[in-house]
């Protein structure tokens, strides 16, 4: 008796020394010492199972838009490139969308709005990718990824099991969440997600209310977009503030926003009477750090090959074959100059390595 032989296991896309320059935003040299492309759950416990990578630690990576690199990665970099977007429910309440986190979030954003289930349109234009979107719940424009959240699969890296994970599970915050989180109860470093389902709410409900998208609304005369209008709005406004990181290496707003208590605020006001504020619902109040940057006279500057957005002093450029030190060099400055000015301690958006 002949027994065909079984189809061979698909083997693991390793690359060895690879350079990370072009897998992140800010466009910063490092070497990976083994890359892993990963299109599936099953790849993820091939590298598992693997006798050389199985216990080494493990580097998540998405799109690169939301880390500074300042060294080589020993680490085995998982590159998240698992593709896939469909419709898994038409809801008399919603649209529950689902997406590989490989895919690009634009598009994403995009396409959702082509095939008529609008929602994300106050989220285009963010670069990165649908895998990383939850990690910082991303957020513009008066919409956060958690309003239209879901849930997510994500495979543990000891374990090799796929959960998943509904908002709760996640704990988003501000730019937070659990993926973002160490210790003993976060998943940070833990687990690599492999798809993300989104709700979008019907009847669609546009989120207006921003001041940038205020202006707009006074500007065209148009007082009731639709969502395909918000979505060239909100790509108009950010085209012009923010550097395309194709053109110019960045990972957008560099720091948080910083919430201060409604003391602090009062005070602070007292001092700078123009400093832009946004009161909470708890009496405690966010400061944008873009204005505070600005006022200590950022905009613009350099500090060796690193700089700070003409446009918008939020965001930190690569000004061309910056390093990530340099970066950080700059961001620290930045840091001591608001801290002695306001007494402010502004803390980075994106994750550094
Ligand atoms: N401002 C200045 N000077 C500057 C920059 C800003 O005075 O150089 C003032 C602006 O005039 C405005 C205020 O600061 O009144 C806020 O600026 P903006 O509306 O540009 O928003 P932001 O607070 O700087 C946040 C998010 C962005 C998001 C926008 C729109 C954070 C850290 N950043 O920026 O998110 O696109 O709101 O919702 O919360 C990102 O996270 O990477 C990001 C780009």
């Amino acid at each position: 008796m002949t027994v065909a032989p079984s189809p061979p296991a698909r083997t693991l896309d390793v690359h060895l020394r690879a350079s990370l320059r072009e897998f992140n935003t800010f466009g910063l040299p490092a070497q990976a010492a083994t890359l892993v492309r990963i299109a599936s759950d099953a790849d993820v416990r091939r590298v598992l199972a693997h006798p050389d990578y199985g216990r080494a630690p493990k580097f998540v990576l998405g799109g690169g838009s939301n880390i500074v690199l300042t060294r080589d990665v020993e680490a085995v970099v998982l590159k998240v490139e698992v593709a896939g977007r469909r419709l898994v429910e038409a809801r008399e309440d919603a649209w529950i969308v689902e997406s590989g986190a490989g895919e690009d979030w634009h598009e994403l954003v995009a396409w959702t709005l082509q095939q008529g289930w609008p929602g994300l349109e106050n989220l285009a234009l963010i670069p990165g990718t649908v895998g990383a979107a939850p990690v910082q719940n991303i957020g513009a424009y008066g919409v956060e990824l958690k309003d239209r959240f879901e849930s997510l699969d994500a495979v543990d890296l000891v374990t090799g099991r796929t959960v998943t994970l509904d908002a709760a599970a996640c704990r988003f915050g501000y730019r937070d969440s659990v993926f973002k989180q160490g210790g003993f109860e976060g998943l940070a470093g833990k687990s690599l997600i492999t798809r993300v389902r989104l709700r979008l709410p019907r009847p669609w409900q546009p989120v207006l209310g921003y001041l940038d998208l205020e202006r707009k609304r006074a500007e065209t005369g148009i007082d009731q977009p639709d969502a395909r209008t918000i979505f060239d709005w909100v790509c108009a406004i950010r085209r012009a503030k923010l550097p395309d990181p194709a053109v110019v290496g960045n990972a957008g707003s560099f720091f948080k926003n910083p919430v201060v208590s409604a003391e602090q605020c009062r005070d602070i006001i007292d001092r700078d009477p123009e400093i832009v504020h946004y009161p909470l619902p708890d009496g405690s109040c966010k400061l944008a750090a873009g204005w505070l940057i600005d006022a200590c006279g950022w905009k613009g500057k350099s500090v060796g090959r690193a700089g700070v957005y003409d446009k918008q002093a939020l965001v930190l450029v690569n000004r061309g074959g910056a390093s990530g030190a340099e970066v950080l060099t700059l961001a620290r400055a930045i840091q001591e100059s608001v801290y002695g000015r306001f007494g402010i301690r502004l803390e980075p958006e994106p994750v550094i390595f």
